[in-house]
């Protein structure tokens, strides 16, 4: 019988112990670059970017650890950090949805209350953001970025300057979620104003890094003076095999388990590059083994439990979400298309449409948050294991109707 173990596999959490971390080397070596010279008297504010559950939030974590002074990970991929250790003074905030500058701010100023409160004796912040906060939702229109930016710099020198008394080695700022800000509410231009009154008034040792989804991001661009200029950007990319293998080995070994050389590879296919589905789908194989070896044959009931049964619900409402009639012809054909990524004209052929008569549809299907654009004309499903699902139970009724609801 299969001794009892403690399932070593997150799905959903990020990963704070640099100890579960895998791969992702040249990403930390661009991190470690952001706090050395932010030690150094060059701030640089950092932005970590990429798709939905692709691992930015853990990477983020791991440059908290990394700037509070655990190596661990550092010296695991054996990358100099340049110093012993990092002693940055750290707050973090997780935006929420449709927060604007004003809430991020106290978010911020809230976190670093704390912290400053356990390291420094006697300080205090002044926190009466808040008060701002309360008048800015009763006004809307006269929302004033310019004020915001004022006292977050003149609260945030205090805490520079105290830090640097004190041998710190700077102020590190962290966002994460920076995609539910609200696009309309001036959160870019806030970051760009602040970057560079810190600037002219000489506060080197403060940066901000953050984390976002890519396309939202992007739609933060568009709108406002550019992110992109004002931070240094670490695109997170899809897993490698190697990397997807090292998630497993990891959490195989965690749980003294062996493993078939056959099982990565097909683990990484069926995750498509996104180590979520990899812990899924690693902790449904150990669910299912019983022999503490895991074999292909358990990759494959652990898939058939997932997709029937775990994450049944969630992937039959992203397909209901995705609209009827032709927008289900559209994620037939892509589930049935051999690789991840699918080209349009695959689609074309497939579902007997020219691509303007669908380009409509490719577009709700992204705002609607099912597919991605991974390239020019190349879709990928945002959730690797739609496809799966997808090629287990097939659509919903595609008879309902071609023509009301493909504009
Ligand atoms: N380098 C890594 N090594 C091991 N597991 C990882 C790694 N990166 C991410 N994961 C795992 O992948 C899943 C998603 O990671 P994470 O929450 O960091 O992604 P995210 O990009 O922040 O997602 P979201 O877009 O939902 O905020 C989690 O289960 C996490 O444990
Ligand atoms: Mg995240």
């Amino acid at each position: 019988m299969k001794s009892r173990y403690v399932d070593p596999f997150t799905p959903d959490i990020p990963v704070s112990d640099p100890a579960r971390f895998s791969g992702r080397r040249t990403q930390v070596e661009l991190v470690v670059d952001s706090l050395y010279q932010l030690k150094h008297g060059k701030p640089t504010s950092t932005i970590i970017t990429g798709d939905r559950g692709i691992g930015k939030s853990s990477l983020l974590n791991q440059a908290k650890e990394l700037a509070q002074g655990d190596n661990r990970l550092p010296t695991r991929l054996k990358i100099d950090i340049g110093v012993q250790k990092y002693d940055f003074v750290v707050a973090w905030h997780d935006a929420a949805k449709d927060q604007g500058p004003r809430e991020i701010v106290s978010g911020i100023m809230e976190d670093l209350q704390s912290t400053v409160a356990t390291i420094f004796a006697k300080f205090r912040l002044e926190l009466n953001l808040g008060g701002a906060l309360k008048v800015s939702q009763r006004d809307p229109e006269t929302r004033d970025i310019t004020g915001v930016v004022n006292q977050f710099c003149t609260e945030i020198s205090k805490v520079a300057v105290r830090a640097k008394e004190d041998g710190k080695d700077g102020v590190l700022i962290f966002v994460d979620e920076l995609d539910r800000a609200s696009p309309t509410s001036g959160i870019a231009t806030f970051f760009k104003l602040v970057i560079e009154k810190l600037s002219r008034e000489k506060v080197t040792n403060v940066a901000f890094f953050c984390a976002g989804i890519t396309g939202a991001i992007q739609k933060l661009e568009d709108e406002h003076a550019s992110i992109y200029r004002t931070f240094k950007e670490i695109p997170v990319p899809r897993l490698e095999q190697k990397e997807t293998a090292e998630i497993l080995r990891t959490g195989y070994g965690n749980a003294k388990c062996g493993f078939d050389e056959s099982v990565p590879p097909a683990i990484h296919k069926l995750a498509a590059g996104y180590p979520e589905p990899v812990h899924l789908l690693g902790s449904q194989t150990l669910a299912v083994d019983t022999d503490e070896n895991i074999s292909i044959d358990d990759v494959e009931a652990a898939k058939i439990r997932t997709i029937e049964t775990l994450r049944r619900n969630k992937l039959n409402s992203i397909l209901r979400r995705a609209g009827s009639g032709k927008y289900q012809k559209i994620l037939r054909a892509m589930a049935e298309y051999e690789g991840d990524d699918v080209p349009l004209t695959n689609i074309s052929e497939k579902i007997g449409y020219m691509q303007n008569q669908y380009s409509s549809n490719m577009g709700n299907l992204q705002a609607r948050e099912v597919i991605i654009q991974r390239d020019r004309g190349v879709y990928a499903f945002v959730d690797p294991l739609l496809k799966e699902y997808i090629k287990r139970f097939g659509v919903l009724s595609i008879e309902a109707e071609d023509d009301k609801d493909t504009l």
